[in-house]
């Protein structure tokens, strides 16, 4: 039982409405930005959302880069208007990117804005939610607990960059990737070398086997060692220093000691000379992505070679590695991805669009019809980026008033 005032008497804590009026809440799909692809909610999104009570506005084309029609949106349930239509009195606002602060005026005080909101890099922004009134939640911070693992927009996102790395690789490569056993001749199997074995380095692995390359694989912690072996990968790690015992703080990885680091490029030297194919994903949060790759070591490979470094944005695994461009260094290609799963946008969109319906339906507060964020709960903590506004706290008219 949730009073106006915001109590929570089942719970014995105190809970907060970011928006109080009769009806579910109004959800507003926002239209991105180009270069973005992705869309915050997708049909069937919208269903469940309106099945919770809520009803949903999507801002008019916003699935068209993803491949859907505002007609699909209109058959699910949801309407359709400009932004100003689909932001007014909204309670919740779905992005992907975090959109301008100038361009979405209209919605509901204390709306949530969900999205990837980049706090880090954008601060200034994240205060002119604030300012506005919104309380702006960052999906990319969300916890590595077993409970947000259907939440978490990075491992989805990460999954499809892996898969879409490989692919991206073996169409600038150019040789085959499996073995091949012709009359004329036969062709030799690609080996494909994957650093960095996260989300995204696992399905790399599964993608590069699947297509019939020969794959290896390393990384700092040492759970990953069993994972690839069951993708049929061939774990290459350092055996004489100490990395990082089973899943490291929080499921990521830490800076390594300069021993460990000297031990990795000495295993790395003498591995990559004889790859054609590396795909590099290592990332410590907070922090530049680690130097796994030098120049000196580029120059030993074949020419024709690829590199694909999806840690571009983070400053690159690859020495030389420029964001969102190809580099050919000593006749190997170094691939800047960037944003892998903006080009699968149909894939990425659905998986994202069903992340943010798995938060907002965990703490739903089906009497009411919206979401309702204890401020004490551990994902909510985590993702809130600016000072919660102050509720509004519903007044009881009396017949003085
Ligand atoms: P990430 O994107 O932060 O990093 C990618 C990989 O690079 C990691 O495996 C990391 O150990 C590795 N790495 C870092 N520095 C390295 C170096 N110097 N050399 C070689 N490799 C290096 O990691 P990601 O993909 O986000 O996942 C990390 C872990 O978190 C995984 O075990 C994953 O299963 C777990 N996870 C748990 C979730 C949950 O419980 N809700 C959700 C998502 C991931």
């Amino acid at each position: 039982m949730v009073d106006a005032g915001g109590h929570d008497h089942r719970r014995g804590r105190h809970l907060h409405h970011q928006q109080l009026s009769a009806g579910g809440v109004k959800i507003a799909v926002l239209k991105e930005v180009a270069p973005e692809t992705r869309v915050a909610a997708i049909p069937e999104t919208v269903k469940k959302f309106i099945a919770l009570g809520a009803s949903v506005c999507v801002e008019r084309g916003a699935g068209d880069a993803a491949k859907i029609a505002d007609a699909d949106y209109e058959a699910a349930g949801a309407t359709v208007a400009d932004r100003a239509g689909a932001l007014k009195d909204a309670g919740v606002i779905l992005a992907v990117a975090g959109p301008d602060p100038s361009t979405i005026p209209g919605a509901a005080k204390g709306a949530l804005l969900v999205g990837t909101l980049d706090p880090a890099r954008r601060a200034d922004d994240i205060a002119a939610y604030a300012k506005a009134g919104l309380d702006p939640l960052a999906m990319e911070k969300m916890p590595r607990i077993t409970r947000a693992q259907s939440m978490d927009i990075l491992s989805s996102q990460s999954n499809l960059s892996g898969y879409k790395a490989v692919v991206d690789a073996a169409s600038l490569y150019g040789r085959a990737y499996p073995m091949m056993m012709t009359a004329a001749g036969t062709v030799s199997p690609a080996k494909v070398f994957v650093m960095g074995v996260g989300v995204a380095g696992l399905q790399a692995i599964a993608t590069a086997k699947r297509l019939g390359a020969q794959v290896s694989a390393t990384d700092v912690r040492s759970a990953t060692r069993e994972q690839i072996m069951s993708l049929g990968g061939k774990p290459i790690f350092v055996e004489n220093v100490t990395g990082i015992e089973g899943e490291g703080a929080g499921g990521y990885a830490g800076e390594m000691s300069p021993e460990y680091q000297a031990a990795q490029a000495e295993l790395v030297s003498s591995h990559i000379a004889k790859q054609d194919i590396v795909i590099t994903t290592a990332l410590i949060p907070g922090r530049a992505a680690p130097r796994l790759i030098s120049d000196a070591q580029l120059a030993t490979m074949r020419a024709g070679s690829i590199v694909v470094d999806l840690a571009a944005e983070a400053g690159g695994n690859v020495e030389g590695c420029v964001a969102g461009e190809n580099v050919v260094r000593h006749g190997v290609t170094i691939v800047g991805a960037v944003q892998l799963a903006r080009s699968l946008a149909a894939d990425s969109s659905a998986l994202y669009a069903r992340n943010l319906y798995n938060f907002l339906s965990a703490f739903w507060d089906k009497e009411t019809g919206r979401p309702v964020l204890p401020d004490d709960d551990e994902i909510v903590t985590a993702l809130r980026v600016a000072p919660r506004v102050v509720p509004r706290v519903e007044s009881v008219p009396t017949p003085a008033s």
